[in-house]
Order: structure tokens, then sequence, then C-alpha cells
């Protein structure tokens, strides 16, 4: 793999992602890491991420320079950057200046890694201290008018770095400069794609799993279906998926489950219908997290019936081994660099199962992020409508009901969604939105008129938000007449409903969802 050291700010991850946009398989490990284990990991090149302001700043993070001694190819980001200077013998003047934000630089020599660059470029820039003098055998390639050296690189030694940030959008020549270094500099073949994880995996889950028994907990979403799909490419009827209908799906997803993904994987189905079950535990409870733990606790109990009957009563026995979880990469950095034991997510991830009901977790995706997710489902052959979903939270509609849960509030809400979803779609914003929760606020009522009579209904609230990853969002700014239309359609054909709202709210401060 190609390694990001983490060298502690909010970049490895996106860095990570542009290395695998580069087609070559990435990993995050912590800058702590000594270079011995770094080597074990047979690395085709180590990347130095950002960091803090300074590479003086007390409890600064350090990284093994033992790395520069191993032959294998560095590139330096930002604080990476001056760590490597310094490491290497050049001067990181103390500057105390900050040059942050859009920069010109310009270029004095291309060189390999800023071949193609015109004469100046735009940069994104977030940095104190500077270089000013590059290490001895390295050409200065470029200079800002806050850092004499903002680029340099070594092609004998294939090593290079920059100040500036190339893995954000605002650096428009970013992943040019990364690519450059990756394939010229460092000379690697970009071999890694969706077919090669699906042939990787194939063979890890069939050396995991042997003939064991394995079950999955489909939930609707993309993660548990890509999941599911591949174990069923790599043992086939081994795997038994169970979906808990919980009755909080959007219209028609459950039927999308039971008929469009059997037909595009022929998995073994178990349909529980469990709607009464959630309703009844639902009953007038209005507090967010009650709601949020009650339908964790009905969930996990239901599959847990489920997965008893497969185990005791459907001839399974004891082997049934594994359990197929969806966690995905983010959650393993964020649980501990990619070392440490997945983040469970406590819905739909089946993570408090009894003791009795031990399992070892198959977890397919766990190199992966989400887009890549969904590159390997569309060539798995699953249907773009579950492949292109948008997240949606494992307690549903039940979150998206402001106020306590019935029936025929879900019917009310069902239909205004399928009306927003249906309009966004049609006008082709699907993959500009990362998600637009539509919200019932079902305890509050206003005035209105329609037709000749006043009516007394309730308000839905669109929250279209853009996100790169849901840890921030701002929100959409969808077109007036789509809006209109939307508005219009809701309040035409959904009768309880006589008004539609934006949320105009960024996270921070206001979470994606409502509750
Ligand atoms: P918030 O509301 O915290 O949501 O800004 C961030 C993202 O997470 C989704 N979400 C959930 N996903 N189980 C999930 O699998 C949950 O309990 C849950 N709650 C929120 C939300 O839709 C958004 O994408």
């Amino acid at each position: 793999p190609v390694l990001v050291v983490d060298c502690g700010a909010q970049y490895a991850q996106l860095i990570a992602r542009r290395v695998r946009e580069a087609r070559l398989y990435s990993e995050i490990v912590p800058h702590s890491m000594s270079a011995a284990d770094m080597l074990a990991k047979n690395p085709a090149a180590i990347i130095l991420s950002g960091g803090p302001s300074s590479v003086y700043e007390d409890g600064a993070p350090h990284v093994d320079s033992a790395i520069y001694d191993t032959g294998v190819p560095v590139f330096g980001i930002c604080y990476g950057f001056q760590l490597m200077a310094k490491a290497l013998g050049g001067t990181v003047a103390k500057t105390g200046l900050r040059e942050y934000g859009r920069t010109t630089a310009s270029i004095a020599d291309a060189g390999a890694t800023l071949a193609g660059s015109p004469a100046e470029q735009t940069v994104w820039m977030s940095h104190g201290d500077s270089v000013h003098e590059a290490p001895a055998g390295f050409t200065v390639l470029a200079k800002t008018d806050g850092a004499p050296v903002a680029a340099f690189e070594n092609t004998e030694r294939r090593m290079a770095g920059v100040q500036w940030h190339p893995e954000v959008r605002h650096t428009p020549l970013g992943q040019a400069a990364l690519e450059n270094f990756l394939y010229t500099v460092a000379g690697l073949t970009p071999d890694w794609t969706s077919a090669s994880v699906i042939d990787e995996q194939v063979a890890l889950i069939r050396a995991q799993v042997g003939s064991a028994q394995v079950i999955c907990g489909l939930s609707g979403g993309v993660d548990s279906a890509v999941a599911a799909a591949l174990v069923q490419k790599a043992v086939g009827d081994q795997l038994t998926c169970v979906f808990v209908d919980h009755g909080l799906l959007r219209s028609g997803e459950a039927e999308q489950v039971e008929r469009d993904f059997v037909a595009a994987t022929g998995v073994r189905l178990v349909v529980a219908n469990e709607r009464d079950r959630f309703l009844d535990a639902l009953a007038d409870v209005t507090d967010p997290e009650t709601k949020r733990k009650i339908i964790g606790r009905e969930f996990i109990r239901a599959f847990e019936a489920e997965a008893r009957k497969l185990v005791h009563d459907a001839g399974l026995g004891e082997e049934v081994k594994f359990l197929v979880q969806g966690t995905l990469y983010p959650d393993v950095v964020e649980s501990g660099g990619g070392e440490g034991a997945a983040n469970i997510k406590s819905h739909h991830n089946v993570g408090g199962l009894p003791d009795d009901l031990k399992f070892d977790l198959v977890e397919p995706l766990r190199a992966l992020f989400k887009d890549e997710v969904r590159a390997v489902g569309l060539e798995l052959g699953l249907p773009e409508e579950i492949v292109w979903r948008q997240p949606f939270p494992g307690p549903g509609l039940g979150i998206r009901i402001i106020g306590a849960v019935n029936q025929e509030r879900i019917d009310i809400l069902q239909a205004a969604d399928a009306i927003a979803r249906e309009e966004l779609t049609k006008a082709g914003l699907d993959r500009d939105i990362w998600q637009c929760p539509v919200v019932l606020l079902a305890d509050v009522r206003s005035v209105g008129v329609q037709g000749d009579g006043r009516t007394y209904g309730h308000p839905i609230v669109l929250r279209p938000v853009s996100s790169e990853d849901a840890m921030t969002a701002d929100w959409s700014r969808v077109p007036y007449e789509v809006l209109a239309h939307i508005s219009n359609r809701i309040t035409n054909e959904v009768p309880e409903v006589n008004r539609v709202v934006l949320d105009v709210t960024s996270k921070p401060p206001g979470t994606i969802e409502w509750e």
C-alpha cells in the first residue's frame, strides 16, 4: 500500500482517498509508528500529511526519520513537507507568520512533481513556519510570498514535497501533483480497481469462512447490500440474509430489498415483518434519544429471534459461525487508526447480540471509503437505486417524525418523502445532494387555505444538505423552481400537509437529522 502517515490534522483521510482516486491502494498509519513497522507493511510509498502549524510546537508529532533511509519513496505535504525538510538537513524558519487559504505559487522549475503546471498555479495553504532552504540534493520547484521554498524534489531518492495542500479541491492542480509523484517520481503503476478489490475480498472471505454458514442483516442501505453481495459472490449459498422490516423505511424501500436485491444477487433472504413490534414499542414516545434506543433494542431483538430460528430451527445448526457487517474504513480509522477493533454503530450493525449467539465478524468493506463501496456495488451488478441510495439513518423515519410515531404519521411522511425524492431525482440533483431528510412536524399545526376551505395541517421540512463525510454539512442551494415544484406537489397530494418549509442551517450547528 501507499502509507499515509497521519500527523494529526484532519487531512489524512482525504489524502488516502486521493491516492485511491489515483488507483493505488492506500492505508492510514499513525505518526508514532516506527519505520520498521511501516516497512513491514511493504509500502509502495509513504506520504506525510499536514499537521499542526509548527514543527517547533510543544508536542508536535514526529515521524521516525529512519524512513528516509529505507529507499521507499516519500512525499511530504504541508507540515509533513517541513518535517521532511528538517530531517533531511534543510532549514525551517520559525516565522510566526501565517499563510492561509488561496495563494499563488510561482513555479521556478516544474521538475517531475509539478510537470504540466503553468508558471503560476493557485494552491491552498495553511502554515505558520516555512522552509527557507531545501535539503542538499533537492531542487526547489516553487515559491510563494510566505514560503521561499514551497515545493522540492529529489528524483534520484524518489522524494518530493509541497508546502500547500494538494488533496483539497481548492488546489486545482493538486491531484495532478500527487499523481506525478506517485507515477513518475515513485514509479508506481495504478492497478487498484473495483475489480481487483472484488477478487481480493472474495479470496479473503473464502479463506476466512471455509465451509461455515454466514448470516447478514440487510438494512436497505448501500453498505450492507454491497457487503452481502460480496459474501454471496465468495461463498454463495452458505449465506443467509435477514431483513428486519421495521416499517420505518421510505416508500418502496422494503420491496426494493425483497425484490431487486434478490434478483441482482440471488441471495437467500429471510424477511421478518416486524412493523407491529416497532409501532407498539414506540407508542407515545416523543424523546429522540428514547426513540433511538427503543428502535435499536427492538431491532436487535428481532434480528436475534431470526438468527436463533436459523441456527436452531432451520437446520443450519452450529454451522452459523459468521456475521457480515458493513463496517467502512472511516469507522475503522476513527476507532484507532486502522489497527483496532471496529467501532460498531449502535443500530443496524447489530452490535448487541447476546452472548450465546456469538459470531465472528466478516467485514469485507473495512478498507473502503463510501464512494469505493458504490463502485464495487456497481461492478457486482447491484441496481443503481441501491448503489446510489443516499445515506439513511438506521432508526429511519422514526427520527424524522417529530413527535410520537404512529402508522398514520408514517404514511404522511412516506408520501411527502416520495414526492421530494422523485422531484430531486427528476431535476438530476441526486449526486449533488448528500441526502435530503424530509421531516414531519407531527405536533405542529398551522392554518392554511386549500380550495375554499380553511385547513389546519402539518408542516413538512425539507433538509437537503451537501457534505463530503456527514461530519460537517451545508444546506444545498436547490433551485427555487425545484423547491416550488416539491412544495406544490406535497401540499396538493398529501392532504394532511399544508405547508412546506426549507431548513437553511449548516452543520454545525444543526445536525443533518432533526432527532
Ligand atoms: P447527524 O444527524 O448526526 O447525521 O448529522 C449524520 C449522518 O448519519 C446518519 N445517521 C445515522 N446513520 N444510524 C445510521 O446508520 C443512525 O442511528 C444514524 N443517525 C444519523 C444521518 O442520516 C447522516 O447521514
